[in-house]
C-alpha cells in the first residue's frame, strides 16, 4: 500500500480539496483508495456525508497512535492507496502522518505567506527523511506571481506538475460530495487533477521502495 500525506500548517492552502480530488481520480484509475482524516475540522467527513457513492472509504483519526493501526488494517483489507489529510498545524498527528508517508505533498498558494508557512513542515519532513513534493494550488490564470512562486518552491524542493488553477469546479465538487473529475469530467480542473495524479503515481510507483531520500529526484 502506498501512503500520501497532504501537509502544511497553512490553512486554506488546499490540503483537503486536493486529498479528495486525488482520491477520486486515483479510484477512477483502478486504485483501491481510502482517505484518512487527521483533522478535527472535519472537511473530509462532511464531504463524505454528502456523497452517495460509498467509495472511497473514510477513516477518522484523532490520536497519533491510531495512524499506524489504521494503515495496517487498510493494507490488510487490500487498500492500495491511503491519502491522509492533516490539520493546519504542525501537530503530533500531522508529524505522525509525515513519518508514515511514502510521499508528502505540500500544497501552497502562490503567495509568500503560503510558501513561508510551509517551511516548518518542510523541516519536519527533512528531519524524518521523507520524500516530498510541493503542489502549487489555486494559481491565477495570468500574472508574474506564479513564476515567482514556482521559482521559490523549486529552490526548496521538487514541484509537482501541473499547477492546479483556481477554479470553481473544486469548490462546487466538494459541496455536492464529488471529486472534481466526477463533477466536471471534461473541465480544466479535472484535467489538472488527473495530470497531478499521474505525476504522483509515476513517482510513488516507480520509487516507493526508496524511503528516506528527501525529495523525489526530478520534476518532469
Ligand atoms: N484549486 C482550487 N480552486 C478553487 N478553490 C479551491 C482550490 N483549492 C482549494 N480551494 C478552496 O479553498 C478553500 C480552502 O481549501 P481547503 O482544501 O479546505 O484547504 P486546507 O485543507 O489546506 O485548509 C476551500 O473553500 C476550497 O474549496
Ligand atoms: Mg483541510
Amino acid at each position: 500500500m502506498h501512503v500520501l500525506a497532504l501537509v502544511t500548517q497553512k490553512g486554506g492552502s488546499g490540503k483537503s480539496t486536493l486529498a479528495v480530488g486525488l482520491a477520486v481520480a486515483a479510484m477512477e484509475h483502478e486504485e483501491r483508495v481510502a482517505l484518512i482524516e487527521a483533522d478535527a475540522q472535519g472537511t473530509i467527513s462532511r464531504w463524505k456525508q454528502r456523497r452517495e457513492n460509498c467509495f472511497p472509504r473514510v477513516e477518522c483519526v484523532a490520536d497519533p497512535a491510531e495512524i499506524e493501526p489504521v494503515l495496517s488494517r487498510l493494507q490488510a483489507e487490500g487498500i492500495g492507496l491511503a491519502i491522509i489529510d492533516t490539520a493546519a498545524t504542525n501537530n503530533a498527528l500531522a508529524l505522525r502522518a509525515i513519518s508514515n508517508a511514502d510521499l508528502c505533498l505540500i500544497p501552497a498558494r502562490p503567495s509568500p505567506a503560503d510558501i513561508e508557512a510551509a517551511i516548518p513542515t518542510l523541516l519536519a519532513i527533512r528531519r524524518g527523511n521523507r520524500r516530498f513534493a510541493f503542489i502549487l494550488n489555486q494559481t491565477p490564470t495570468r500574472g508574474c506571481r506564479l513564476s515567482e512562486a514556482a521559482t521559490s518552491l523549486n529552490s526548496l524542493g521538487v514541484l509537482a506538475l501541473p499547477f492546479i488553477g483556481q477554479r470553481n469546479d473544486h469548490q462546487d465538487a466538494l459541496g455536492v460530495g464529488l471529486g472534481v473529475t466526477e463533477f466536471a469530467p471534461e473541465g480544466k480542473a479535472s484535467d489538472e487533477i488527473v495530470g497531478l495524479w499521474r505525476w504522483i503515481s509515476e513517482h510513488i510507483f516507480t520509487e516507493s521502495n526508496h524511503h528516506g531520500q528527501g525529495a523525489v529526484e526530478t520534476a518532469c
